[in-house]
């Protein structure tokens, strides 16, 4: 990994991760065809291992994951229907609310608890069919999840929504942006976590290094419907194998290496826990992404620290009023010791 010439630590997400030089080789070297007429053997390729590795019979190659969430939710609901999803939801807090825009899809938002999940019960009593109200027709979750720290949702709570979900002929859909962060903090496959979901979307573009791309994986007949969604959304693309190419090496190559982001996020999560005026529960931190408050006392806000931090080489990010930093492929753990001693040192100084 070759260290920015700028020597920032950069922690704002796993988002900022550059194409591995495998992922620049692959890319250069790509067979490609026009994807838009199903002639392109890599996205091919990249379509039918993401489907496998998720247990499901087919893939469809997106640009994003606001797209992959849009197409995997528009593909499955009409008018007059509605998705059940968190307060706390990615879809929900940095999507624009397009899926109500593009796709006249009711959003009936329920609060998440801190790990993540929406209550059984809450589930259980929002689902609904009446003459006068929307039709309930998905539940999406998402996992890991983001605005909660990263939390890994349990197994067993995800077999419970998906049994309430078959009984009430609801469809449970799953953003699982980073679905590899979930299998490899649980140990399991990623089929396993999958498994009680019809749809299921994750990213190649987070901390699997690629530069750009989603899938979304389902039955055979709803990516064929899919198909279509990505299509209206302007989401088809051309030679896309270059893209492809290097979404494959991240299959191949950057998952096992996810439990070393979720170290380094262990050992920030124990670090700030011990400064004085951070607020955190390192227990909650199960993956890559570290969320902490600042006690009011310190003088310091999330905006201001953020702002001198960066100014000394730090950079986080925001999660709504908390600060943010998220692991990733290139971040050593001695760039974890330093940014950790830099922002001990910066809330010792007044603002
Ligand atoms: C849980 C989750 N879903 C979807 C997305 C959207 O991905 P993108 O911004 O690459 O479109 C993100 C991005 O951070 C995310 O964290």
């Amino acid at each position: 990994m070759v260290r920015e010439a700028d020597g920032l630590i950069d922690l704002r997400s796993d988002t900022v991760t550059k194409p591995t030089p495998a992922m620049r080789r692959a890319m250069a070297e790509a067979e490609v065809g026009d994807d838009v007429l199903g002639d392109d053997p890599t996205v091919q390729r990249l379509e039918a291992l993401a489907a496998q590795r998720v247990g499901k019979e087919a893939g469809l190659f997106v640009p994003s994951g606001v797209m992959a969430n849009l197409v995997c939710l528009m593909t499955l609901t009409g008018r007059n229907e509605e998705v059940i999803l968190g307060d706390q939801s990615h879809l929900y807090t940095a999507e624009v609310g397009g899926l109500g825009i593009f796709g006249n899809v009711f959003l009936h938002v329920l609060p998440n608890l801190p790990d993540g999940t929406i209550p059984l019960e809450r589930l259980q009593g929002a689902i609904r069919d009446a003459i006068y109200t929307p039709k309930t027709r998905v539940i999406s979750l998402e996992n890991t999840h983001n605005r909660c720290s990263g939390a890994v949702l349990p197994m067993d709570y995800i077999q419970q929504v998906a049994t309430l979900a078959r009984a009430r002929g609801v469809y449970l859909h799953l953003d699982g942006a980073r679905i590899f962060n979930a299998a490899v903090a649980l140990g399991v496959d990623a089929a396993e976590i999958a498994r009680p979901f019809e749809v299921v979307n994750f990213c190649f573009s987070k901390g699997l290094c690629a530069p750009v791309g989603s899938i979304v994986c389902g039955g055979a007949a709803f990516i064929q419907e899919a198909r279509r969604t990505r299509r209206m959304l302007g989401g088809g693309m051309r030679q896309a194998g270059v893209l492809a190419a290097a979404a494959l090496v991240a299959l191949n190559e950057m998952i096992d290496r996810l439990a070393e982001d979720h170290e380094h996020a262990r050992i920030l999560a124990e670090g700030l826990a011990n400064i004085t005026g951070v607020h955190i529960d390192p227990a909650r931190v199960q993956t890559n992404i570290v969320i902490f408050e600042l006690d009011p006392a310190t003088g310091w806000t999330s905006a201001t620290l953020l702002s001198a931090l960066k100014a000394r080489g730090v950079l986080l990010s925001l999660s709504g009023t908390r600060l943010r930093a998220v692991t990733h492929y290139g971040i050593t753990r001695a760039d974890i010791d330093h940014a950790l001693r830099v922002i001990q040192q910066t809330l010792t100084q007044r603002p």
